[in-house]
């Protein structure tokens, strides 16, 4: 019997990209309590700030846009090693009936989600520990077929047709996938409460588990991805079942 590689050490070290917020700041969280030494990124130093208080434990902040290239090879030329990276940044462009879909807004929406995760990705090979776990968040839309999510679908259905191949060619590396389905992080806060309320109330009666998710159970499941050293190339879906419930 061979002896398994710990992938989740409470030396580990932990980088969330977009990790000042939602999903992020939920995945940094859950490394922290564990005990990894987290580094969040973001644009804004004070959501930043806030952020690193409601983490706590060995966590500190780097400020950097991840669609900046000169921002992004700043940051992994001076990052300790990596064991888990975790890339949870996001746009909002992309979506709306095809016939009328804006060409270049989808060119935004792949500005702000799908080029990010790939030159990070790229960018950090030389700090990812041999073992290192990564992990992309992509979406639901990705294969959901709701209608008006075209273009959503290509940004995030790009990034998860990536994972496969990446889990083979990076190994022993492993790369996966969290595609969560609507989950209330500030994201969300673009939309008015009072239309936000109604939209997620509407949500919970298509999703079997009868409701909308939270950023820590979608951060369970990346945590989970990362941390288990016999996983990899593997997209998991964390929706409470709203893909399967579209009646297509
Ligand atoms: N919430 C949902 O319903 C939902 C559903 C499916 C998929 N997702 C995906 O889950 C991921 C996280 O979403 P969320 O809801 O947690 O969003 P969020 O609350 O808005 O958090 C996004 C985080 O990414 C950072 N960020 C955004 N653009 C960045 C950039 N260019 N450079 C560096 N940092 C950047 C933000 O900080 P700054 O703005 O300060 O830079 C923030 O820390 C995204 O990929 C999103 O597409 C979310």
């Amino acid at each position: 019997m061979t002896s398994a590689t710990p992938s989740a050490t409470p030396t580990s070290h932990a980088v969330v990209m977009g990790g000042s917020s939602g999903i992020g700041e939920a995945t940094a969280a859950l490394f922290a309590r564990s005990g990894a030494e987290v580094t969040i990124t973001g644009r804004d130093e004070k959501r930043l700030a806030d952020a690193v208080v409601r983490i706590g434990g060995k966590t500190t902040t780097h400020r950097m846009d991840a669609t900046a290239q000169d921002d992004i090879d700043a940051f992994f030329a001076t990052v300790a090693p990596i064991d888990h990276l975790v890339i949870a940044v996001s746009g909002a462009a992309g979506s709306g009936a095809f016939a009328e879909l804006d060409l270049a807004e989808l060119a935004h929406g792949f500005d702000a989600k799908f080029w990010p995760q790939v030159r990070v990705l790229q960018a950090a090979l030389g700090r990812l520990a041999e073992h290192a776990s990564v992990t992309f968040i992509t979406a639901a839309s990705a294969r959901a077929a709701f209608p008006g999510t075209s273009g959503l679908a290509a940004i995030n259905g790009a990034l998860e047709a990536m994972v496969p191949p990446l889990a083979v060619e990076l190994a022993p590396r492993r790369v996966n996938a969290v595609s969560p389905g609507v989950i209330d992080t500030p994201w969300w806060g673009r939309v008015p409460q009072e239309q936000r309320e109604e939209l997620f109330a509407g949500l919970a009666t298509t999703t079997p588990v009868g409701r909308v998710g939270t950023p820590e159970e979608v951060a369970a499941a990346i945590h989970s991805l990362a941390t288990n050293g016999f996983i990899t190339g593997m997209v998991l879906d964390c929706t409470g079942g709203a893909n399967l419930a579209t009646g297509r």
